[in-house]
């Protein structure tokens, strides 16, 4: 993911120093056995070290989003790297660190709902920091995948679980759009077209994964202009739309609301 996408859509970066200064720093995210990441069936596991960071630089939050029920470690105003010059993160842009609205409006949806993953099979794509993946666990989902590039999400993505009393589910961090994947019942997707060649990578793909398995696919966005002037508008069925709290419109642009669409080609 690019540094101009995250300051592009980071409003919040105005007042972070982390966020408003990240750069490009695929290259500085670190061998994952350097930091603490081991995977054993797709499951991340965290070394001490690696937990005690993330703990450090983190607050654990459950307001000012849609889902109070679910808590998340965040990078919230009262952490060190909310001030702190960027460059003294040692790993990519902590896009993880950050609950996005669009998979807010998911994960509410699957928790209000949840029939839609009972006993099914899901896979949270781009996953961040799990919110959506861990509703599902909780609503009921008998098989749950997160998806992140970043490591460190999935490292997260385990303290996240734990402090929602979910046993951690497999996370696999490598880019698998464009892959020939297994059969799910349900692929989500929270504020993943941001960006118009992944927008278009997405489309195709997913209609192929509709296509091949029937598979159900679920949108969560607020409305950015690449998911709304991306073709793939026409083919998709509004399921709920919800209005957000007021921290997270301030931290979004001013965003609103957050839809939840389901793709049907
Ligand atoms: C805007 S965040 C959304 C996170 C989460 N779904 C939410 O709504 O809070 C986008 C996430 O997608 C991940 N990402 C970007 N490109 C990806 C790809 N090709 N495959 C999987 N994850 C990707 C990023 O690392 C980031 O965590």
């Amino acid at each position: 993911m690019a540094f101009c996408c995250w300051k592009w859509f980071m409003h919040f970066g105005s007042r972070c120093s982390l966020i408003r200064t990240a750069r490009s720093s695929i290259r500085r995210t670190p061998l994952l056995g350097r930091c603490g990441y081991h995977r054993t069936s797709g499951t991340c596991f965290l070394n001490p070290e690696m937990r005690g960071f993330l703990e450090e630089n983190t607050e654990v939050s459950s307001s000012g989003h849609l889902t109070p029920e679910i808590q998340l470690r965040l990078l919230t105003p009262r952490c060190r790297f909310w001030e702190e010059k960027a460059d003294l993160w040692p790993y990519g842009d902590p896009f993880w660190a950050i609950y996005w609205p669009g998979g807010q409006a998911l994960s509410r949806y699957i928790l209000d709902n949840p029939d839609v993953v009972r006993k099914g099979s899901v896979l949270d794509l781009g996953s961040g920091c799990g919110a959506t993946a861990i509703a599902a666990v909780m609503s009921g989902a008998s098989q749950v995948l997160a998806n992140d590039i970043d490591p460190i999400a999935g490292m997260a993505m385990v303290l996240n679980c734990e402090l929602n009393n979910v046993t951690p589910f497999p996370v696999i961090t490598k880019n698998i759009i464009d892959t020939e994947l297994d059969n799910w019942d349900l692929i989500v997707l929270g504020d993943m077209f941001y960006d118009d060649q992944l927008a278009n990578s997405l489309h195709h793909w997913l209609r192929k994964c509709i296509k091949t398995h029937g598979t159900e696919v679920l949108i969560g966005d607020p409305g950015r202009p690449q998911f709304l002037s991306h073709n793939i508008q026409s083919q998709l069925h509004k399921v709920v739309e919800y209005s957000l709290p007021e921290s997270t419109r301030q931290e979004n642009n001013g965003y609103s609301s957050s839809t939840v669409w389901r793709y049907q080609p």
